[in-house]
């Protein structure tokens, strides 16, 4: 039997992998914190001499002293850099030692669906063939539609969940604007199951779809989620090529017409954060900027689905100035993590995106918010990174048994929509 159990699971894992197989081992992910500018500096120097991946914050420009940093090294590099952090004097822990160790367990058919689950990750074909189902199965509650296509050609799906009825205000949600942050698409996938599965029963949800739509976008950088899949676990950007550099990809939250591209942005097509040739390159950040367009009459909220850290973040994040509702939307993200803690006690840092995080800007969020939508906030879901776990790492956290990590956010927002839109 035992023998058996083990050749099965040889065999999902062998179907399962590609040329990913060996390519994070004996990767380590960093934690520091910089107590100042010269430990800043040195990290800084760290970038310009290896390739480092910014988990946390986004990229080496954005940190500042006292900012908690993720970072991700070649094995190659890891015991140089081990070195060079015991000399900069700077205190450090391994937040993951050997990351290959966290993507086998990605590989597993317990995290990777074969087919459709609201408790694994689905591939983008299992999930676009979703979202024509759950709407089919669903026709007085959900309809599908597209709203373009992305780079590579593929069709970026759009349902509209709530009652039919006329002249209703609307709130939108798009999930997978960076490739690598898994639990955002599966978090709008569980949310459009408790819509439908709880209509008719539960009575906050069927008063927020009766008086309600949601969109909601599973997936709007597709091409970087797919890559995902078949090619680099931890890719971030879209897949456009871009002129005259051998680099691909735009950082689509950097990619919007707000302060585009003047802090916290990069101009090199190279790095993770790159804005972009101009504002709204990316077709699938057009997209979404001419559906919003489009629909500014009804569209009363913008949420958008990110992860990880923890935080529930509101305009600006293109500057330190505060937008003009401030206390209303800090009261809102107060009490939505406050109610938020009461379910996993999962502890969400709330406030302004430029003096909670970092500035950055050409966020869809400051965009949609400069647009005249009120409400608008990013999520930046689980996890907050576990010092030395190889299974449970951020960007990969594990099956979502019952689901803990979609639903968690699923309340929250509930409850944002609750509070936030009684005057909207
Ligand atoms: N981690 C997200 C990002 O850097 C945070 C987005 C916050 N909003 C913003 N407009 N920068 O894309
Ligand atoms: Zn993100």
């Amino acid at each position: 039997a035992h023998s058996q159990q083990l050749s099965s699971s040889m065999a999902g894992v062998l179907s399962h992998r590609t040329s990913q197989d060996l390519a994070f081992d004996r990767q380590k992910v960093f934690r520091v914190i910089p107590q100042n500018d010269e430990q800043v500096e040195f990290l800084n120097f760290l970038a310009s001499i290896m390739e480092v991946d910014f988990w946390k914050p986004d990229s080496v420009t954005l940190i500042r002293p006292k900012m908690q940093v993720d970072f991700r090294v070649e094995a190659e590099k890891s015991f140089d850099v081990e070195d060079l952090l015991k000399e900069s004097g700077m205190e450090y822990q391994v937040l993951i030692d050997n990351l290959q160790a966290a993507m086998d367990a990605q590989f597993d058919s317990k995290v990777r669906a074969t087919s459709h689950s609201y408790e694994k990750y689905n591939n983008w074909d299992t999930i676009a063939a979703w979202t024509a189902d759950i709407a089919a199965q669903n026709p007085d509650l959900v309809s599908r539609s597209v709203i373009g296509e992305t780079y590579e050609g593929r069709s970026i799906y759009l349902l509209k969940v709530g009652k039919n009825n006329q002249n209703k205000k609307a709130i939108f949600i798009d999930c997978g604007f960076h490739a690598r942050e898994w639990i955002s698409p599966a978090f709008c996938q569980w949310f459009v199951k408790e819509a439908v599965e709880t209509y008719g029963k539960d009575t906050v949800m069927t008063t927020l779809l009766d008086k309600l739509d949601f969109y909601v976008l599973p997936v709007i950088n597709i091409d970087g989620y797919v890559y995902t899949w078949t090619n680099d676990r931890m890719w971030r950007k879209t897949r456009s090529k871009n002129a005259g550099s051998v680099c691909y990809g735009t950082d689509p939250n950097r990619n919007f017409d707000a302060g585009w591209c003047t802090l916290g942005a990069s101009k090199s097509p190279c790095a993770s954060t790159y804005c972009g040739s101009a504002p709204e390159s990316e077709k699938e950040t057009k997209a979404l900027a001419d559906f919003i367009r489009e629909h500014l009459s009804t569209i009363k909220a913008y949420l958008t689905i990110h992860s990880y850290s923890q935080l529930l973040l509101f305009p600006y994040s293109y500057t330190y100035d505060l937008p003009p509702n401030y206390q209303e939307l800090n009261s809102i993200a107060s009490a939505a993590s406050k109610k938020l803690a009461s379910l996993y006690n999962t502890k969400y840092t709330y406030g302004p995106g430029a003096e909670t995080i970092y500035p950055a800007a050409g966020g869809s969020d400051d965009w949609a918010y400069n647009q005249g939508i009120k409400y608008s906030f990013t999520f930046e879901l689980r996890d907050t990174g576990r010092v030395g776990s190889p299974t449970y790492a951020p960007f990969m956290l594990p099956t979502f048994t019952s689901g803990e990590f979609t639903g968690t956010s699923n309340r929250m927002i509930l409850r944002n929509v609750h509070t936030g839109m009684k005057d909207a």
